[in-house]
């Protein structure tokens, strides 16, 4: 065990604001004895229309921000930085870094029978070609088609999640993968889960849906129990956050995200 480090450490989780309170969500859920650090750099989202280069620098202050805070492990909640800043940041640190694409992959693989499968992100993240190309390392056989849906973004913070421009929307993006007859797609974006039900009813039940930060969390937990480090205390374990900027109806947004109140939320400088 390193120094300063210990089960009781906190898992740190990042994301380029909100967004990735899904992936907290589901951290939660799976591992309720763990205690979380989570910061979301809201003064500067979104990550997901800015160059790789600015990415990467905002995602190297951060990991630095929350080895600072002694955590065991750190979690690249936001899909745009997991595209670009993984090896960067893996530089920084012995500890785990872990990023959600390997595991969104890793589950659309399992799920899929025809072998095509259909990813959707931030331009930033379809542009980097993150998925294909770790698709294609585990599965080289697998067709792939990608698409970025900026509009998804702006569509979960402002809560319309299924109403019928939700819908419309969401027909014009997906409709084609009905067409390349895809069977699995990859909800490649942290705020994607929250029009999850929008998504699949203009998908139909038969495309499954697989959500990257849900897969990550599972992951988290395997290494975790791999390396001997989870926190097995039965109480629940204590989750703080913090932002770089109380952005406008934060309250409100974050807790459709996360899926309860959110308290213990700090300001801070990187
Ligand atoms: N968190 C980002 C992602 O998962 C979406 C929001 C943004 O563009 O910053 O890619």
């Amino acid at each position: 065990m390193k120094k300063n480090i210990s089960r009781r450490s906190p898992i740190g989780v990042f994301d380029s604001g909100i967004g990735g309170l899904t992936v907290a969500r589901s951290l939660f859920e799976i591992l309720p004895g763990e205690n979380i650090i989570y910061l979301g750099d809201t003064a500067r989202l979104p990550y997901g229309t800015k160059s790789k280069e600015t990415v990467i620098k905002y995602s190297v202050e951060i990991t630095k921000f929350l080895l600072n805070k002694n955590v065991k492990m750190v979690v690249v909640a936001c899909n745009t930085a997991s595209s670009v800043a993984l090896p960067y940041l893996r530089k920084l640190t012995s500890l785990p870094v872990i990023g959600v694409i390997k595991p969104g992959c890793k589950a659309a693989l399992k799920e899929t029978n025809n072998f095509k499968i259909g990813v959707i992100g931030t331009l930033g993240t379809i542009l980097s070609y993150s998925y294909k190309t770790q698709i294609h390392k585990i599965e080289r056989e697998t067709e792939v088609f990608s698409k970025a849906c900026s509009l998804f973004v702006q569509l979960a913070e402002d809560g319309w999640t299924d109403n019928k421009i939700a819908k419309m929307v969401a027909k014009e993006y997906l409709d084609e993968f009905k067409r390349m007859n895809i069977d699995t797609l990859i909800l490649g974006c942290t705020h994607y889960p929250i029009l999850k039900n929008t998504i699949s009813g203009v998908l139909g039940k038969k495309i499954k849906l697989i959500d990257s930060g849900e897969e990550a969390a599972k992951e988290v937990k395997r290494i975790l129990e791999q390396e001997d480090m989870l926190n097995n205390q039965k109480k629940n374990g204590v989750h703080k956050f913090y932002v770089t900027d109380f952005q406008k109806k934060f309250k409100e947004i974050s807790e459709r995200f996360l899926g309860q109140p959110i308290h213990d939320v700090k300001k801070v400088k990187l």
